[in-house]
This record gives structure tokens, C-alpha cells and sequence, in this order.
């Protein structure tokens, strides 16, 4: 059995409540439990935090013992060489995600510091950026 890592930064504790036409209704939660339900094959675990040195403490962590990770840096992406030297130091492969198009935005968030050392981005899709980012590892 496959054992993936889903990391969320700052934020996307809020999805559900926070600015529901770019990010969706439904809490990441919910959605976890629709993608467990998707893919009964992988092991998925999850981690969220809105602190940086925590969620380079988890790549860390689980950068040595999954798979692979999934990774929405958030904010982060667009600010935090400490992640981005974090993704580059660990074996897992990490598959940067965002839910909105980022490009299709403001232009501080073409800017990431996740992507170079990524095996693979996935963008744009809302929610299932994540589904996609699993099949990626299957
Ligand atoms: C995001 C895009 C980022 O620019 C933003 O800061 C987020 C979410 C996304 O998933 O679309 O918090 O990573």
C-alpha cells in the first residue's frame, strides 16, 4: 500500500469559509474523507499548519518515510526559501498542488519557491488538484 503525505500551509484551514468562489464550499476535511473514499489503496495522511518552521519540520518528518507528499505551501509558496530548501533536502518526491490557477492571479503568486525542486505541479483544477496529484503517485 502506497503511503501519501498531504501538507497544507497557512489558510487552508479555512477552506469552506474562505473565499469560496476562488477556493470551493466544501472544508478540506470533508474532502479527505470523499478522496480516502476515491483512493481505498493509498494510506493518506494529513497535516496542516499555518506556521512555516512546522510544516518544515513535516517534510522533514515525513520526508524520509512516505511515498510521497503532496504539498499546497499556500502563501508560502510565493515567500519561504526555508520550504523550498526543506523539499530539495528530502527523498520523497513532492508534488507541489494549488487549487486556484495561480497564474491567473496577482503576480507575486507566479513566483514559487516549491516548483524547482518539485517532480511535478498541478493547478487550476479547484479541490481536484488533489485527486490528480495522487493518481500522479499511482
Ligand atoms: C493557493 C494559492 C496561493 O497563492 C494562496 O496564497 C493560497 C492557496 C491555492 O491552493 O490556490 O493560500 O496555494
Amino acid at each position: 500500500m502506497k503511503k501519501l503525505m498531504i501538507i497544507n500551509g497557512p489558510n487552508l484551514n479555512l477552506l469552506g469559509k474562505r473565499e469560496p468562489d476562488i477556493y470551493g464550499k466544501l472544508s478540506f476535511e470533508d474532502f479527505l474523507g470523499q478522496l480516502r473514499t476515491e483512493f481505498v489503496t493509498v494510506e493518506l495522511d494529513y497535516f496542516q499548519s499555518n506556521i512555516e518552521g512546522e510544516l518544515i519540520d513535516k517534510l522533514q518528518e515525513a520526508g524520509f518515510s512516505y511515498d510521497g507528499i503532496i504539498l499546497n505551501a499556500a502563501a508560502y509558496t510565493h515567500t519561504s526559501v526555508g520550504i523550498g530548501d526543506a523539499v530539495k533536502a528530502i527523498e520523497a518526491p513532492v508534488v507541489e498542488v494549488h487549487i486556484s490557477n495561480t497564474f491567473s492571479r496577482e503576480e507575486f503568486r507566479h513566483q514559487s519557491y516549491i516548483s524547482p525542486n518539485a517532480s511535478g505541479v498541478i493547478l487550476g483544477f479547484g479541490l481536484r488538484s488533489y485527486s490528480l496529484a495522487i493518481q500522479s503517485f499511482l
